[in-house]
């Protein structure tokens, strides 16, 4: 396999790809929800050394990170080859905007899925549901289908898993790092071996490291420097094992 990881700002980092070069996107990108959270006055900053809200990159209006969505999917359409597929994980409260902004670059959607955490932080368990849901939306690019290696098994749209190990966040910590098994399961399933795959809100690399370990290309943007180094590291040191 191939790689290529970029500190920078996605948008600008995007243009200098080619038309029609991407097999698959896997993207986890802000959510949106570090003005709700800090609204909401929530004690998770003084809980966590690593609160994703107080990390400071999902700090945008909501107005700004729709356009922000909306630039990062209208270059996603240009540089995707037709019948390409794209993942991206998403607060299920904005499912609908990215929906709305993927159709109108001409993705085809296919499924609002959900990734439930096995042990998720008990936080305030006896005063509320805790949270252990994150949404994923399917979509594929200018066809109706795409590659769908489920080797005949029914796939739901739901997958569980435990969340990120402590064995993965040895080069560092990401607040928001997802686990490796998560991301296998789309990049099996969604690409073949020596597609081109990108992640342009790579974060601490979690995508790029699955697409070694499975022998795809590998092209990923992270714009803060330190994740950007961990992303490396992860990236260097991840064996092949494919
Ligand atoms: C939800 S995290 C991704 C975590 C990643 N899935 C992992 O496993 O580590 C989103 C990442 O997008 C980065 N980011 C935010 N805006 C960006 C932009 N305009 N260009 C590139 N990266 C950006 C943030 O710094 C953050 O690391």
């Amino acid at each position: 396999m191939t790689y290529q990881i970029y500190n920078g700002d996605c948008i600008k980092e995007m243009k200098k790809i080619r038309d029609n070069t991407v097999d698959l996107v896997v993207t986890d990108p802000p959510y949106n929800l570090g003005n709700f959270m800090k609204n909401r006055d929530t004690n998770l900053a003084k809980m966590r050394d690593n609160f994703f809200g107080a990390a400071g990159w999902d700090n945008l209006e909501f107005e700004d990170w729709e356009r922000s969505m909306d630039a990062f999917l209208e270059q996603t359409a240009r540089i995707m080859k037709k019948g390409g597929s794209i993942i991206i994980f998403m607060a299920v409260i904005k499912v609908e905007t990215i929906i709305r902004l993927a159709e109108k670059h001409g993705f085809y959607y296919k499924t609002t899925g959900i990734w439930h955490k096995l042990n998720p932080m008990p936080r305030n368990m006896n005063l509320h549901f805790v949270n252990s849901t994150e949404s994923w939306l399917y979509f594929t690019y200018k066809t109706r289908t795409g590659t769908f290696n489920n080797e005949g098994k029914m796939l739901h749209d739901f997958i569980e898993t435990a969340v990120t190990p402590v064995s993965e966040r040895k080069y560092g910590k990401h607040p928001t790092q997802k686990p490796e098994q998560l991301i296998s399961h789309f990049v099996y399933t969604l690409s073949n071996k020596g597609a081109c795959v990108l992640d342009p809100f790579m974060g601490s690399g979690t995508t790029g490291v699955v697409c070694k370990r499975l022998d795809r290309n590998f092209i990923g943007i992270e714009l803060d420097t330190s994740y950007y180094e961990i992303a490396k590291k992860r990236m260097e040191e991840t064996g092949d094992e494919a």
